[in-house]
């Protein structure tokens, strides 16, 4: 049996932390928590996600309509896009959106992270996608994400930020951080005059040791057309195997980027 008040007091502790981590800028970002097939806990829209209480935390139904709310709060205006996670992937339990400084200047740069440049976040993450831009609060979120949810468990929205999901709050908050790792590392390397990537045969072995580790969750290392048979994995290719377009569109922006940093 669920103790929601428990689940109340996590939303607002992982609020906290994406708040006093810099992952969120004044109200921004939302959290939300499956505790049944039909009801879910999501944090109330337009408020600071760093001073929130239990109170504040909102019960919605699959569908976003709201089951209970105290007198102020509405959920988050972004509830759909927690809705369609929930929908398409009943492997997750959890959803947190942030606008994390390094994953959101890719996302807006346009560059997804897909460059192995460290075991743990190929081991974590694989590469992160970049959903293509739709307005916030509508459906047009929803949609874009909807097509990476079977491969991934963390993706960039374009001009936007980042979302992450998991089988457990902390597990979805982690992968938000090894995100925002990961790309924090990507772009320091880059400054520093470009990384030294790992090679297919490392990223190989790492996708094997992530397979034998049995972790659960989506990743390029299970459903990359190329991995699967038996080719270099999808490192590389923006996200979209083999889709020679995209990875040239990456190197050219990438070219860019440094040419503008002097590099
Ligand atoms: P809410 O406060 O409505 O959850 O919206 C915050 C946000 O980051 C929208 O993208």
């Amino acid at each position: 049996m669920v103790n929601e008040y428990e689940i109340k007091k996590q939303i607002c502790d992982i609020g906290k932390r994406i708040y006093n981590k810099g992952m969120v800028a004044s109200n921004d970002g939302n959290i939300s928590v499956k505790i049944s097939e039909n009801e879910f806990l999501c944090t109330p829209t337009g408020v600071s996600k760093g001073f929130m209480t239990p109170e504040y935390i909102c019960k919605v139904d699959r569908d976003g309509k709201v089951i209970q709310a105290n007198p102020g709060f509405k959920p988050s205006s972004e509830i759909k896009m927690h809705m369609r996670v929930y929908r398409e992937r009943p492997d997750v339990n959890s959803v947190v959106h942030a606008h994390p400084l390094y994953a959101t200047s890719f996302a807006i740069a346009g560059i997804p992270l897909t460059e192995p440049i460290m075991p743990e976040a190929v081991i974590a993450l694989g590469c992160v996608p970049i959903a293509e831009y739709g307005t916030p609060s509508t459906e047009e979120i929803p949609d874009a994400v909807a097509k990476y949810l079977q491969h991934y468990d963390a993706v960039l929205l374009a001009n936007h930020g980042a979302l992450s999901f998991s089988d457990s709050l902390l597990n979805a908050y982690h992968k938000m951080e090894s995100l925002e790792f990961y790309a924090q590392l990507l772009y320091q390397s880059k400054v520093l005059g470009g990384p030294k990537q790992l090679t297919d045969a490392q990223v190989q072995r790492l996708y094997e040791i992530r397979r034998q580790f049995g972790l659960k969750g989506k990743h390029p290392a299970d459903i990359c057309p190329n991995a699967k048979a038996g080719k270099p994995s999808c490192h590389g290719c923006g996200g979209s195997c083999g889709d020679k377009a995209d990875s040239d569109t990456v190197a050219m922006i990438t070219k860019l980027v440094l040419e503008q940093l002097g590099k």
